[in-house]
């Protein structure tokens, strides 16, 4: 009698995630102490968190013993009221990334398929491989989301399609018309992730009304996030806005109780404080343009960034990533996206984008 595998041969063909790297792991390998290391890895606010979101996280750590109310209401209904939509068109998760997870779960299965352009969020693979579904990936021109690549995608039938913008690790975008005419062609039984985990940092012209496309399209799910702009990435908040028939659906397959009280209570304040986004969306936007212009002083070809990140090609990234390292800056090697010549830089304080350009400089002479 031959022997069942114990995994499933869609188990074993997943690979795992590679974060970037934590600011302890490289303190212990170098000696560093840990506030000498500069973390330009994962897209985090270098500002840190609202002082809002901060104060009311320590009041809720009294509550750690209690569950967390598993519906998130009070979050969904400061979410709803934030977009000016009813509460049955928010589903809360541990992070977008376990959002776009639970779509997945509840459109996918072995035999299914699923649809993204190359160069994208790697969740997107792996979320569609743990279900015996199918990612076909889509050509990406120009390191840009091809809509046009993506609709003919559609003749091969896929259940669910992921379109980030701005994308990552590109930082590129999408023009809104162009998105709203790719939505108008995709076939209702088709369900669309728009994944805006970068949304906030957008210039203002880019922008779509992605709420108005959910209550266009009765396939769509747009997500958002709290762990960039908003500073709260330790803590885990994300959302999805969709239908009440289709976010209904999402709420039926998530795990309860996956988002922490503390979690909740941060997430609140954090939206309720616009100024602290501001402030976050001020410096993002100049120190990009000092990381910008350091790059290109030093001949280093970049993507146009509408992000708080900037792709940068710099010959071999995973041998820079390590040099950088032996410096105590942490950039993130995109190896394991295909793009073996890039790193891909987060935008920091001014003072940390400095020390960075300073090591490359020193690093891309020798
Ligand atoms: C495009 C994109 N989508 C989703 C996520 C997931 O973010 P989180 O799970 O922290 O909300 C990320 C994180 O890096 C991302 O880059």
């Amino acid at each position: 009698m031959t022997a069942m595998p114990i995994y499933p041969a869609h188990i074993e063909s997943l690979k795992p995630y590679v974060p970037g790297l934590p600011i302890s792991d490289l303190a212990a390998r170098f000696g560093f102490e840990e506030n000498e290391i500069v973390k330009l890895a994962s897209n985090e606010n270098p500002l840190g968190a609202s002082p809002k979101a901060l104060a009311a996280l320590a009041k809720a750590a009294i509550d750690i013993s209690r569950y967390p109310d598993s519906d998130c209401a009070f979050l969904v209904k400061a979410i709803a009221q934030f977009h000016d939509i009813s509460p049955e068109w928010v589903v809360v998760g541990a992070g977008s990334e376990s959002v776009l997870g639970n779509v997945a779960a509840t459109i996918l299965e072995g035999g299914r398929k699923s649809a993204h352009s190359a160069y994208s969020f790697q969740a997107y693979v792996n979320a569609a491989k743990r279900l015996g579904a199918v990612p076909i990936v889509v050509p990406s021109p120009g390191l840009k989301v091809d809509l046009d690549g993506l609709g003919r995608a559609l003749g091969e039938n896929p259940s669910l399609v992921y379109i980030a913008n701005p994308g990552n690790p590109t930082g590129t975008v999408v023009e809104p018309d162009e998105l709203v005419s790719f939505l108008s062609d995709v076939p209702p039984h088709v369900v669309v992730i728009l994944d805006e985990a970068y949304f906030e940092f957008m210039s203002p012209q880019l922008r779509g009304d992605s709420i108005h496309w959910a209550k266009r399209f009765p396939n769509l799910v747009v997500l958002r996030t709290f762990s960039k702009a908003y500073g709260l990435a330790g803590l885990r908040v994300g959302y999805g806005i969709a239908q009440p028939a289709l976010a209904g659906m999402l709420r039926r397959v998530r795990s309860p109780f996956t988002v922490t009280h503390t979690a909740q209570v941060a997430a609140i304040a954090a939206l309720g404080d616009q100024e602290f986004l501001s402030r976050t969306i001020e410096m993002n936007n100049r120190v990009r343009r000092v990381l910008v212009k350091g790059l290109t002083d030093l001949g280093v070809q970049i993507l146009d960034s509408n992000t708080n990140f900037v792709l940068a090609r710099v010959g071999q990234g995973a041998a820079l990533s390590r040099e950088l390292e032996k410096h105590g800056l942490i950039v993130r090697p995109v190896d394991s996206y295909g793009l073996p010549e890039w790193v891909r830089i987060s935008v920091g304080t001014q003072r940390e984008v400095e020390r960075l350009l300073q090591a490359m400089h020193v690093e891309l002479a020798t």
